[in-house]
């Protein structure tokens, strides 16, 4: 094939050949707000590496929430601190790698890979003892940095590739990581999950939801997935969930200035969902609970954990200002843990119950290149089930935008996942 200075999405280059210009999907400073207006189809110049680092050509991109903050711009702006005028998000890719850099011992020119998104110095003490994600420049990529994957080309530490699984398309295999790689931080290594334990999954069918599900049922652990709608309830289960629960039938988030009266309603409503959950659990109150979506929901997630119990939080999608009655958290002694995102060992241990098919994901839709901003704009609309990907490479494999039924799903499970 002829070489040329840019390709369209879709059209592979020849393999190595680096174009000058790509196809990106920008956010520009004077356009941050909802992502439909805010992320717009641009040429850009393809991004130079360094001697630690890969370009890699993309196929598919997730998506993720990360996206939808980045495009409001809020609660900060990226490109205040990248001191960009653009930005190129996407935290999650699937792709091969397209060209190297000197000290790049690892990887080699057409690998098909994954991108785990945390990038760190590589050389304090907190990277080579302690932890990456303690790492004082820890970044996740495709957020606090430029040249996420929703363009043909995105740029790369090397530690941050992981093989990608052969049995998976490349859509589901760009659309696991950020999430899936988090819940096993928090999950594993934050909160120490058992076998045995009881779980209360926020969210359970959403990104992080359906792999903090499919964790507790590989570890043994029994899974209260928490979710607003029966087809959600009906996904939660198929994927493990020992029970579920419709957050509707209850009254419990946490309102903005709220009188005494609605305070006494609302932890009457909290003791209600712990009584419901208790008579599923046979009288066991639950052991860790996991959160990210903050402000409307914590006050209940510290109340229902049992005496010496976790709350391991991630996010706040409802609002990141929490309150709730701290004499719930000290007289029974429980535990609230921070966790963000997952180091790269944690990455690849994750990795690997993907590859061994006990561990699957769940793509709900797939979408052209051009409608990048509707998916977020549906992310940020709540109208998603598990995770959605862009065709950015892998234009061909767009195949039918309609959900996967449930049921179907359950059936492909069942063929993939002989331990469960
Ligand atoms: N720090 C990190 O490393 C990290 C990593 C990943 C994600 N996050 C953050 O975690 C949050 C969730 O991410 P995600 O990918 O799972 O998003 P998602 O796919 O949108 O799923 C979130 C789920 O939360 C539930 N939810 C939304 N609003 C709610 C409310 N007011 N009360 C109760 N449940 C509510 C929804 O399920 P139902 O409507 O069915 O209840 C939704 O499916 C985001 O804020 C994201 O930025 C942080």
């Amino acid at each position: 094939m002829r070489e040329k200075a840019i390709y369209d999405v879709g059209e592979m280059p020849p393999l190595g050949h680096v174009p000058k210009a790509m196809h990106a999907i920008v956010i520009r400073k004077d356009r941050e707000g909802e992502p439909q207006t805010a992320m717009q189809h641009e040429q850009m110049p393809v991004p130079a590496i360094g001697p630690n680092e890969v370009l890699v050509y993309v196929m598919g991109a997730g998506v993720n929430f990360n996206g939808v903050w980045a495009a409001r711009g809020k609660p900060v702006s990226i490109m205040k601190s990248t001191g960009d005028d653009f930005h190129i998000a996407g935290s999650d890719a699937s792709g091969i790698v397209w060209k190297v850099g000197s000290n790049v011992k690892r990887w080699k020119v057409g690998d098909e890979v994954v991108v785990h998104c945390n990038q760190s110095c590589g050389q304090c003490p907190e990277c080579n003892g302690l932890d990456p994600m303690a790492c004082a420049e820890q970044k996740i990529w495709g957020y606090e940095t430029n040249w996420g994957s929703f363009a043909q080309f995105t740029k790369v530490q090397a530690q941050q590739l992981l093989p990608k699984p052969r049995h998976l398309s490349w859509m589901d295999a760009a659309s696991y990581g950020l999430t899936y790689f988090t819940a096993y931080r928090m999950l594993v290594d934050q909160a120490e999950m058992k076998a045995g334990d009881n779980v209360l999954v926020w969210g359970a069918s959403g990104g992080l939801g359906i792999f903090a599900v499919q964790l507790c049922k590989v570890m043994g652990a029994n899974a209260i997935a928490v979710v607003s709608s029966p087809a959600k309830a009906e996904l939660a289960k198929s994927l493990g969930a020992k029970w579920t629960i419709n957050r509707k039938d209850y009254d419990f988030a946490r309102r903005e200035n709220e009188t005494p009266e609605q305070t006494k309603h609302r932890l009457a409503e909290t003791r209600r969902l712990g009584k419901a959950i208790r008579e599923m659990t046979g009288g066991k109150d639950v052991d860790i609970v996991f959160e990210h979506v903050g402000r409307e929901t914590f006050p209940t997630s510290v109340l229902l954990a049992k005496r010496f119990g976790k709350i391991v939080i991630c996010g706040a999608t409802s609002g990141y200002h929490l309150d709730f009655d701290v004499r719930h958290l000290w007289m029974r002694q429980k535990q609230i843990l921070g966790s963000h995102f997952a180091n790269a060992y944690e990455a690849t241990r994750a990795n690997q119950l993907i590859i061994e098919g006990k561990v699957v994901p769940y793509l709900d839709a797939t979408y052209a290149f051009d409608d990048t901003p509707r998916a977020h704009q549906d992310m940020a609309e709540n109208k998603h089930m598990g995770k959605m990907a862009i065709a950015v490479g892998a234009a061909a494999e767009l195949h039918a935008e309609e959900p996967e039924e449930a049921a179907g799903y359950e059936e492909s499970m069942q063929e993939n996942v002989p331990a469960f």
